[in-house]
């Protein structure tokens, strides 16, 4: 995808002629429509794209996630928001869009709502892996730059993570280069414009309450050990 690959320089170009969120969105599709990674989860365009929901690579992440527990989350949440930005899409976009104010904030914020939650989701659901395997060289490389250590970096994004309602990741800014943990309390909350998630946990209660109640600290532990760093390591790439 040489075209449209996702250089700080190329990123900066569509955020100077559009929107952010929209080059950002642009940016994502892009890159998973005509760049798939080579080994697995298989390389799916986003629902943003394709109007379909991205099926989970797996029914369920042994010692982790149970099959229940990521059922309900994919197809009533991830699916429901889903359904819901496309209701939205219908009533904003062609000839017959509303242009009352009132009515237009509620449907704007929604679709912020909904479209994040899509494609958070399409992220969290991707970087997960039954097979735990260490972090790639480059990616321990760039955690150890900017936070000391992969402990430390861990700690803190543990520490993001306990103290978020709706997110917790592992960002890469494409207008310097960084990485940052951006924790959120929803959907549409705390967003750091343009940066790309690496790595990031659901912490909404809908993600683990079916296997773990209220004990948010297990559950995010036992996350850890399910990152998928291969898929960690082809973003981290695709930011640069
Ligand atoms: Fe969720």
């Amino acid at each position: 995808m040489d075209a449209d690959r996702l250089t700080r320089r190329s990123i900066l170009g569509r955020a100077g002629a559009t929107a952010a969120g929209v080059a950002w969105l642009a940016s994502v599709r892009s890159a998973w429509a005509e760049d798939p990674p080579a080994s697995p989860p298989p390389a799916a365009a986003s629902a943003l794209a394709t109007g379909a929901l991205v099926p989970l690579g797996y029914e369920t992440l042994p010692g982790f996630l149970s099959k229940d527990q990521l059922a309900i989350h994919h197809g009533k949440h991830y699916g429901g928001a889903l359904k819901a930005l496309t209701g939205i899409e219908e009533r904003v976009y062609g000839p017959t869009g509303t242009t009352d104010a009132a009515a237009r904030r509620e449907l704007g914020k929604t679709q912020s709502e909904k479209a994040n939650s899509v494609l958070l989701h399409e992220l969290y659901f991707a970087g997960m892996t039954a097979k735990a395997a260490p972090p790639t060289d480059d990616v321990k490389t760039a955690i150890a730059k900017r936070f000391g250590s992969l402990d430390r970096w861990r700690a803190d994004l543990e520490a993001c993570a306990l103290s978020a309602a709706g997110w917790a990741m592992l960002a890469a800014h494409p207008v310097n280069g960084r990485l940052y943990h951006v924790l959120s309390d929803a959907h549409d909350v705390g967003p750091l414009w343009l940066a790309r998630p690496i790595v990031l946990v659901d912490m909404y209660e809908h993600a683990y309450y079916v296997d773990y109640k209220n004990d948010k600290a297990s559950y995010v532990k036992a996350w850890f050990d399910r990152i998928d760093w291969a898929e960690a390591d082809r973003r981290w790439k695709a930011s640069r």
